[in-house]
């Protein structure tokens, strides 16, 4: 039972929307990220306040004082969870209680204050109310939905900002990677962790992803598509690559994903998928795996397959793991059988092709 919202949202709708036949053009070939619906929600927190002044008003750029800590700190935390279209017509979110909840967790981590469950639903709820028309249908399309929390006090002194903002924007979104779903390889960093004991890995905070940008560079310069980092203690264990979590198949069909230690993001997909696979009677072993170890076992047959997963990238399969000195898997490999399969359940669901065991759909239009 979810509870219901204690504060009201005020509505003031653009003057400026797209015409019909704009929209139609960006939904029929959305991208990722590019492209923003016609209206946003914010909601402000101040330590007097609490949590106030809910809205929904049009999507545009927010004013800030040049001293906020959000833009010297990076007091700042966000999540990703989408919109799916129906055949009926209908729109659904994918367990957005999970969003909330991990939100709430980033926000502890980086002295934020955390939204409860209920304005979080509800914020999600009364933006598709007015921009329900930006979520495609085309096969594999979605709205991406974008709640973010920023420290928005003026105050240049390193502590806890006492007042914050929280919005959520909207975007359609095709596939994350340019290629779709063709697998992609993968570039393990030498030299950089995302994420230290006791740091912010598991937190969904923008910094753990601005300090994976030169990684990733140094990863396209290598012709692959994400990096992949080791734990920052020894180097050897496979943490998570630089938006998305990761997935081995060995060959007789278990799955195997490095275990969550408390530097690792807590992806509601990853989480997702061990259930599913457990639903279809699979061995998911969530445990510390060493890079020597997918190295020989992707060589010799014994991991058969790989992928990358996240809510922008849904579930990505991986052809090769790369790294200075040595190629896990082949730039050629086809994606794997077990990795489409587990797509195809997941999205069967999404989508409402398939039934919802678990309860994970929730309506908003
Ligand atoms: C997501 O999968 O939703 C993410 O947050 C990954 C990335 C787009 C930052």
């Amino acid at each position: 039972m979810t509870a219901t919202a204690s504060i009201e949202f005020s509505v003031t709708p653009s003057t400026n929307r797209r015409s019909e036949e704009d929209r139609a053009k960006i939904l029929a070939n959305p991208g990722f990220g590019v492209n923003f619906s016609d209206h946003m929600v914010g909601i402000d927190w101040s330590v007097d306040l609490g949590w106030h002044n809910a809205r929904v008003q049009p999507y545009g750029p927010l004013s800030l004082d040049p001293a906020c800590s959000v833009l010297h700190y990076a007091q700042e935390i966000f999540e990703g969870l989408k919109a799916y279209r129906h055949a009926d017509g209908s729109v659904w979110a994918f367990r957005p209680q999970a969003n909330a909840a991990r939100m709430q967790r980033s926000a502890e981590r980086l002295a934020l204050p955390p939204l409860p469950e209920a304005e979080f639903l509800e914020s999600i709820r009364q933006l598709i109310m007015v921009d329900k028309d930006w979520v495609p249908s085309a096969p594999e399309t979605s709205l991406y939905l974008r709640p973010f929390t920023i420290a928005s006090e003026r105050f240049l002194g390193v502590r806890a900002a006492q007042k914050a903002s929280y919005y959520v924007i909207a975007s359609p979104a095709g596939a994350y990677f340019p290629k779709g779903v063709a697998p992609v390889s993968i570039w393990v960093s030498e030299h950089y962790t995302r994420a230290a004991r006791g740091g912010t890995g598991a937190a969904k905070c923008g910094g753990n992803y601005s300090a994976s940008l030169l990684p990733q560079q140094e990863a396209y310069k290598h012709g692959c598509s994400q990096v992949l980092f080791l734990d920052a203690v020894d180097g050897t264990y496979l943490e998570e690559l630089g938006g998305m979590n990761l997935f081995l198949v060995r060959k007789d069909g278990s799955l195997l994903t490095p275990s969550l230690t408390g530097s690792i993001l807590e992806g509601v997909t990853r989480d997702s998928l061990i259930q599913l696979a457990k639903d279809q009677g699979r061995v998911v072993e969530e445990r510390q795996i060493t890079l020597e170890e997918v190295q020989v076992g992707m060589n010799n047959g014994e991991i058969a397959e790989a992928f990358a997963c996240g809510t922008a990238a849904v579930i990505t399969p991986i052809c090769s793991i790369k790294g200075k000195g040595f190629v896990a898997g082949r730039d050629d490999a086809p994606a794997g059988e077990l990795t489409m399969s587990l797509r195809k359940a997941l999205t069967d669901i999404q989508y409402g092709r398939a039934g919802d065991p678990h309860g994970w759909m929730m309506r908003l239009a």
